[in-house]
C-alpha cells in the first residue's frame, strides 16, 4: 500500500495552532535530512571510512512525507531537503514530487534542496517540474584538483555540468562555499566573479565543529570577518537588511550586482531570530544545530497511521527549543562540540 496517498494521509489532518517556541519564535522552516549517505567525502564533513546507518533506522520516503505534512499542518512554510546527499537516495523524486504538490497547492511556500550537485544533470528538469525554484549547491573550489582534494571523491566537471543543467532548467542557484584556512582562501574573488557571470548567489560558510573528522578543526577555521576584510580590497560590498531567520548576513557586490551571504555561527550570535528546526533521516528532531537536545519522532510516526502522536511529539519538542547554541572551536577543546556529523543533522 506504500505510495498510496489515501493510505499515507487517510483523513485531512485538521489545522493545528502554529508552532511557537518559548522565546516567541515562530517555527516556519524545517530542514529534513533524507539520507546520511553521500557520494562525496568532504574533508571537513566526513571521515573517509564513514559508517552509515542501517536502512531500518532510516525513515521511509512515506514516513518522511508524513512527517513533512505534520510540520506543514503546524505552520511550516518552507522545507529544505538535505543530507548527506539527498539526490543519492533511491526514488527521492517521488518524495520531492509529493512535497512539490504542497507548494502547487499553496500549503507550502517553498521547497528547496541542498545538494553537492553530483546528480544534477540527471535531476535538474525533474526538480524544476516538481515546483522547486531554487537550490543550494556546495562548491568549495572552482579548481578541479583542489575540488577533488576537498571532496575526496567528487569531480568538479560533473558538478559544473549539473549546475549549468539546473540553470538551464530555470532554477535559481546559490553556491555554498565553506571557508577553509590554507585550503581555498585564495579563491573567493574567483568565486564572486564566477557567480557574477552566471547570476548565482554565493554563500560563504564558517566551518562548524560537527562530528569527528580526520583533522583538527582549529587548523581549518577561518573567520569570515577576515575574509570580508580581504574581499573589500577588491569589491564594493554594501550590507543588506535581508534576513532569513538563519545565520546568514548578506551584502550586495556592486561590481557584479549579486548577493553574497556570510554564515558565521562562530563569530555571530544569530539565535534570537532562529525560525528553524532540523530533522534527521532517522526522525530525530533537533531544535538547535548547536545543542544535543533532541526528540524522537520516529517512534510516534511508526506507532500509528494517524499523525496525532507525531504532532503531539513535535509540540512537546518545540516547547524545549533552547535560546541559543554554544559552539566553540578552540585548541584547548579539540573534540567536536557537537558529536553528530552535519550529514546526520543536515546542513
Ligand atoms: N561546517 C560548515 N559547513 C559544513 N557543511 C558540512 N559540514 C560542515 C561543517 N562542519 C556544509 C556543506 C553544505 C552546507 C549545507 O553545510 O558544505 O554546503
Ligand atoms: Fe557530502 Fe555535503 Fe558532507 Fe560533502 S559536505 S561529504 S557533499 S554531505
Amino acid at each position: 500500500m506504500a505510495g498510496n496517498p489515501q493510505h499515507i494521509n487517510p483523513h485531512p489532518i485538521p489545522k493545528h495552532a502554529p508552532l511557537v517556541d518559548p522565546f516567541g519564535r515562530k517555527i516556519q522552516y524545517v530542514r529534513v535530512s533524507v539520507t546520511d549517505r553521500c557520494d562525496f567525502r568532504c574533508v571537513y564533513c566526513m571521515a573517509e571510512d564513514m559508517s552509515f546507518l542501517p536502512k531500518s533506522e532510516v525513515l521511509t520516503l512515506e514516513e518522511l512525507e508524513r512527517l513533512s505534512l505534520a510540520f506543514i499542518n503546524l505552520g511550516a512554510r518552507k522545507i529544505r531537503l538535505t543530507g548527506g546527499e539527498p539526490l543519492t537516495r533511491r526514488n527521492i523524486m517521488s518524495l520531492i514530487r509529493r512535497l512539490g504538490d504542497q507548494v502547487a497547492a499553496g500549503a507550502l511556500e517553498e521547497l528547496t534542496l541542498t545538494t553537492n550537485g553530483s546528480q544534477l544533470t540527471k535531476y535538474a528538469e525533474d526538480l524544476a517540474a516538481a515546483h522547486i525554484r531554487r537550490i543550494n549547491v556546495s562548491v568549495d573550489s572552482l579548481r578541479p584538483e583542489r575540488f577533488a582534494a576537498i571532496t575526496r571523491w567528487g569531480k568538479l566537471p560533473a558538478v559544473m555540468d549539473g549546475i549549468m543543467a539546473a540553470k538551464s532548467a530555470g532554477l535559481a542557484i546559490k553556491l555554498n562555499c565553506v571557508a577553509l584556512q590554507g585550503v581555498n582562501d585564495d579563491e573567493y574573488d574567483a568565486m564572486i566573479e564566477f557567480c557574477g557571470q552566471h547570476g548565482f548567489e554565493l554563500t560563504l560558510i564558517e566551518v562548524m565543529p560537527m562530528g569527528e573528522i580526520d583533522q583538527a578543526r582549529s587548523d581549518q577555521y577561518l573567520p569570515l570577518s577576515t575574509v570580508r576584510q580581504r574581499l573589500e580590497q577588491k569589491w564594493h560590498l554594501t550590507d543588506l537588511p535581508d534576513r532569513t531567520g538563519g545565520p546568514a548576513r548578506y551584502v550586495r557586490v556592486a561590481e557584479t550586482g549579486q548577493r553574497v551571504g556570510f554564515i558565521t555561527p562562530m563569530t555571530h550570535n544569530f539565535c534570537e531570530s532562529c525560525n528553524r528546526v532540523r530533522v534527521t533521516c532517522t526522525g530525530v528532531l533537533y531544535m538547535c544545530l548547536g545543542q544535543e537536545d533532541a526528540a524522537d519522532l520516529r517512534t510516534p510516526l511508526r506507532a500509528s497511521e494517524s499523525n496525532d502522536a507525531v504532532t503531539a511529539a513535535i509540540y512537546d519538542a518545540i516547547a524545549r527549543k533552547p535560546k541559543g547554541h554554544d559552539f566553540i572551536i578552540d585548541r584547548a577543546r579539540p573534540a567536536a562540540a557537537v558529536s553528530r556529523h552535519m550529514s546526520v543533522t543536515g546542513g
